[in-house]
């Protein structure tokens, strides 16, 4: 099939006929019963518009900065892993995907491409995603690495210090992944017991003791601002603001760690009171529209990341279908600010949506 989809969903359709089944069920597969990331779709359904009429919509500007960079629109790629089984160039075409869209990625610390590939690859600003592993060298070695080829913040992900049970990757029996990055310094197959699969690789690497406590380590080995990704409720808002982060990242994992996570969405309101303005807010988690985008930010976020949608470009189409899938929620997210009656970001407000706790 070769048509050009007109939306994220069609995009996904494409993904799946071409994809085998173990590397689709991978992308889009969640946790257990995968309640959280129905959830994760379906509370953005329940969230409806305010929308003002007769404002003058003529000059619509996208435009945000996030810490200090400025982007095309509050729309940011999500650090995925393993890039490799959607398309052959990997990073490498998402990188420059994001780039031409004038914003920022997020590269996975599972990725299939190498730091120095995807910092070549194209001039960008772009953030680190880091796992800490139980051999810590191997992650201080990786943002070194990241910090000196240019990567202007690490996005500490803090929700997976034991990998979710992703039953349709057990079932498929998934190969533990190929992480170049790795290569000299952590032996995959050594310690995946010869390249077994998935689940057995990640409870061997990550560290399950990571803590608060180890916010003031990683602060001590990068002067790269910190970005703490997972973060769900109001207690842990509070305690990053305290230890010192500087920006929370509001997400499940894209439901694949705790199933009966909640879904992202209904709780960002949550967590931007508790931060109180102390230090951005970024959201991800079921954006498939630029109605979720214009969503979130009207719940405080101040800006989204996109994880699956652009692995599914970038399967159907490479670099240019990461680029469609990017252009596609900037359009939609143009519209929805013209018929609510916004013309900034700065104009979307709490008074734009309505919640289901919400008494208007
Ligand atoms: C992820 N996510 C993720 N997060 C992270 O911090 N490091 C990682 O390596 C990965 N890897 C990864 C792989 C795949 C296939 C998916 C789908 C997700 C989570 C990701 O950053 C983000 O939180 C979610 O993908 C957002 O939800 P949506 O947009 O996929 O619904």
């Amino acid at each position: 099939m070769d048509s050009e989809p007109v939306n994220v969903r069609e995009f996904q359709k494409l993904a799946k006929e071409a994809l085998p089944k173990m590397h689709y069920d991978y992308y889009a597969g969640g946790a257990e019963d995968e309640h959280t990331l129905k959830e994760n779709v379906k509370a953005f359904q329940r969230i409806t518009f305010r929308p003002r009429i007769l404002i003058d919509v003529s000059n619509i500007n996208m435009e945000t900065t996030i810490l200090g960079y400025k982007t095309s629109a509050p729309i940011m790629v999500a650090p995925t892993g393993s890039h490799i089984y959607a398309h052959p160039e990997g990073e490498v075409a998402t990188a420059r995907a994001a780039a031409a869209c004038n914003t920022i990625m997020v590269l996975s610390f599972s990725s299939s491409c190498t730091i120095e590939e995807v910092a070549s690859s194209c001039d960008a600003v772009r953030f680190y995603q880091l796992y800490v592993y139980k051999k810590r060298y191997v992650s201080a070695q990786l943002l070194a690495r990241a910090e000196s080829n240019g990567f202007k913040a690490v996005v500490l992900t803090a929700d997976t210090p034991k990998l979710g049970r992703r039953e349709a990757d057990i079932r498929n029996k998934l190969t533990a992944p190929q992480l170049k990055n790795l290569e000299g310094l952590l032996s995959v197959e050594a310690d995946s017991k010869g390249g077994s699969d998935f689940g057995a690789f990640a409870s061997q690497t990550l560290d399950p003791s990571l803590n608060w406590k180890d916010i003031a380590w990683l602060k001590s080995m990068t002067k790269l601002p910190i970005l703490l990704k997972g973060v769900l409720t109001a207690e842990d808002a509070q305690k990053a603001v305290e230890v010192g982060v500087d920006a929370i990242i509001v997400s499940n994992h894209g439901a694949r760690q705790l199933d009966y996570a909640p879904a992202s969405i209904s709780v960002l309101e949550e967590v931007v009171q508790a931060v109180a303005g102390a230090v951005p807010v970024l959201f991800d988690g079921g954006v498939r529209r630029g109605t979720d985008v214009f969503k979130a930010l009207a719940l405080g976020a101040q800006a989204v990341m996109i994880g699956r949608p652009v692995i599914y470009g970038l399967t159907a189409k490479g670099e240019y279908g990461v680029r469609r899938v990017l252009e596609m929620l900037k359009d939609e997210l143009e519209l929805t600010m013209s018929l609510n009656g916004c013309c900034t970001v700065k104009d979307i407000t709490r008074s734009h949506v309505r919640t289901e706790g919400d008494r208007l």
